[in-house]
């Protein structure tokens, strides 16, 4: 943990203001005297009658010196538009580091003349009572000494080395405009992108990141559906001693992108349905929160917990079904693929746009695929077999005659975008396949599966185009790890017949899964990236859609690639010492395939992808044990 995180006082600090009452003055703590490079005195307090703008620069830091000129354009600006109705502006910059002398620093400015003071002395006095984050950041403080507004210049940079092609927020010149003019700025906090600063040991109350209106928003969209009584995190995130408690590790986790969970890297081009990712912004404003002592600021500004349907996470499912009866899982034994046939009752074909999987056990049930079955075939394997279900490694036993999707730890049900689904015959049989983990303890597993259907007759969504979807994969058969290989790199590819629209995509590797990464390769020579994992984790799997589906067309390959690591170093690797390890479904084995959800403009087009990437599979190199 970093020395600065364990210095936090980490208490819910329970403020007593109302939002009638103003906000104390910064300078109530005493004046701050400064002295500029030019030798200068400034003094800081709430007797001044001007609008002090204050920003923090580093000489050291790339982004602070780029904003230089931008300063120089507000400070011009600030010079035309003084005059009787407005309240004069005092602009300073102050060095907020301490990496140089004074002498380094008055060359450093000479070379980039500013027409305001900049702060030497005194610079530690007024660090330690505004406490910036980062350089650049601009402070705004009203006469009576109230901070107007905090934060970020402008939006130059979305993220540290993210430059935008061209600024579209000045938020410091529209608050310096609206402030002098007696009006409040249209945002009081924008997150400032930068060089990160110590946190200097002064503590003042920060004044404007509060748990009531900055955070608990955050929270609530972004943690509270997993951190909460019953679910699957370990301690709840619902009120801000809750938060506060955590507040050093929930910096540690949001920084470094481990929490929320979600393992796609960024794809701007064709971004995924329910991103969890927070945004550079919201990082800043929970760690600028934690670092400023976890206020709870006006309990008025705090927003109502979401409300949550027990149990259903997309409401009531139109259709549930269950396992006829309970699987006994042994205490132990190797792992377990069994497969339930489940009759599905429904009076005429349904096209399902979502379904979520409820495991009766969730210690045993490692993961579960979802098989249609309209021939009998799955029904007379379970016949065979005394047992509920009907147990069988490599595949179902029998050619599926469609799909509804799976399950794995991390899944989050969604529907499928643009009103698509995946066509349910009438009379077909749901075969699930699931895979146990004995656990040590004898347990019983009585899953169950709601579905969602959609709600027009399904002849007409048949007959739309792009409404039907279906799933074809690459699968790398032929992997080989050996033991003790870090980084075992593997690939497979399948080229696609006809074009189709890509919808999602649902990569799967087991637990020396290290990275895996999907393109398409268009017969233009241009190339797509379909989704890049660059850490895999094998608890948080899931299905990805695309906000947008996209079309990819005919000739177009599919390449994946996945690395392994196979060392001992690896902590997930489940076998002690390093084994060499080849395709198969035990959690001991590996995989490495992915399925890419794909719908086409015409019926039959889609039916022949599905065919043609059968028979790609079934003619796969597989390798011999
Ligand atoms: C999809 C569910 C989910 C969401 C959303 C989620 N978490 Fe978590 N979080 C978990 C689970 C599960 C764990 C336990 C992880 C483990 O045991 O490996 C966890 C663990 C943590 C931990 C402890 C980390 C550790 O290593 O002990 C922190 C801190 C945390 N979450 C913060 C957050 C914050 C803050 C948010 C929102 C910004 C968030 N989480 C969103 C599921 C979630």
């Amino acid at each position: 943990m970093r020395p600065l995180l364990a210095m936090l006082q980490v208490t819910c600090v329970l403020s007593l203001l109302t939002a009638a009452e103003p906000l104390p003055s910064v300078w109530e703590a005493g004046v701050i005297e400064a002295t500029d490079l030019d030798g200068r005195r400034h003094s800081f307090d709430d007797g001044t009658r001007t609008v002090d703008v204050v920003v923090f620069v580093s000489p050291t830091c790339p982004i602070s010196n780029g904003t230089l000129p931008r300063l120089r354009k507000i400070a011009d600006e600030v010079a035309q538009a003084a005059g009787p109705d407005r309240v004069p502006v005092r602009l300073v910059a102050v060095v907020a580091d301490d990496s140089m002398t004074r002498e380094e620093a008055i060359a450093h400015f000479q070379d980039r003349p500013l027409p305001f003071p900049v702060i030497w002395e005194g610079r530690e006095a007024l660090r330690g009572r505004l406490r910036p984050t980062h350089a650049p950041e601009a402070f705004v403080i009203e006469p009576s000494g109230r901070i107007a507004y905090r934060g970020a210049i402008d939006d130059a940079y979305r993220a540290v080395g993210r430059r935008r092609p061209a600024i579209t927020k000045r938020w410091l010149a529209d608050a310096v405009d609206a402030i002098s003019a007696g009006k409040a700025p249209a945002e009081a906090f924008v997150a400032p992108v930068g060089c990160r600063l110590e946190i200097a040991a002064e503590r003042v109350p920060a004044t404007t990141v509060t748990f009531a209106r900055d955070v608990a928003p955050i929270v609530h969209a972004r943690c509270v559906s997993c951190h909460r009584d019953g679910e699957v995190a370990p301690f709840p995130l619902t009120t801000c001693a809750e938060v506060a408690a955590h507040a050093p590790m929930i910096v540690e986790t949001i920084s470094a992108g481990i929490m929320p969970p979600w393992m796609p890297a960024a794809n701007d081009a064709h971004p995924f349905l329910g991103d969890r990712r927070l945004t550079q912004k919201e990082i800043d404003t929970i760690t600028a929160w934690a670092e400023g002592g976890c206020e709870l600021g006006d309990p008025a500004d705090e927003p109502a917990l979401p409300t949550f349907t027990a149990g259903w996470q997309l409401g009531p499912p139109d259709l549930v079904v269950r396992m006829a009866e309970a699987f006994t899982v042994p205490a132990d034994s190797p792992d377990i693929i069994q497969h339930f046939v489940i009759p599905i009752d429904i009076p005429e074909d349904k096209v399902v746009a979502a379904i979520d999987f409820h495991p009766g056990n969730p210690r045993v049930v490692h993961h579960a695929v979802l098989f249609l079955d309209a021939s009998g075939a799955a029904r007379r394997l379970d016949a065979a077999t005394p047992e509920p279900g009907y147990g069988k490694f490599s595949g179902p036993g029998f050619l599926p005659s469609g799909a509804l999707g799976g399950w794995s730890p991390g899944n989050t049900p969604r529907r499928l975008p643009g009103g698509r689904g995946r066509h349910l015959k009438k009379g077909s049989d749901l075969v699930v396949q699931i895979h146990y983990h004995p656990d040590g303890v004898e347990t019983r597993d009585r899953s169950e599966i709601g579905l969602y259907f959609l709600d027009e007759p399904t002849a007409a969504i048949i007959a739309d185009r792009e409404r039907l979807v279906g799933s074809i994969w690459t699968s790398a058969y032929e992997l080989d790890i050996p033991a003790g290989d870090a980084a075992w790199r593997t690939s497979a590819s399948y080229t696609l017949p006809k074009g189709v629209t890509v919808v999602g995509v649902v990569p799967h590797m087991h637990l020396l899964g290290k990275a895996v990464s999907v393109r398409a390769e268009l017969p233009d020579g241009s190339k797509k990236q379909l989704v890049d994992i660059p850490a895999w984790n094998y608890a948080w799997q899931d299905e990805f859609y695309y906000q947008e589906p996209f079309p990819l067309p005919a000739g177009t390959r599919i390449v994946m690639e996945g690395v392994f690591d196979n060392s001992a170093a690896n902590p997930s690797n489940p076998s002690k010492p390093p084994r060499r390890v080849v395709w198969g479904d035990g959690t001991l084995d590996e995989m490495l395939f992915c399925f890419l959800l794909v719908s086409a403009e015409r019926t039959e087009d889609l039916v022949h992808v599905v065919l043609d990437n059968l028979r790609h599979d079934l003619e796969a190199p597989r390798l011999r044990r």
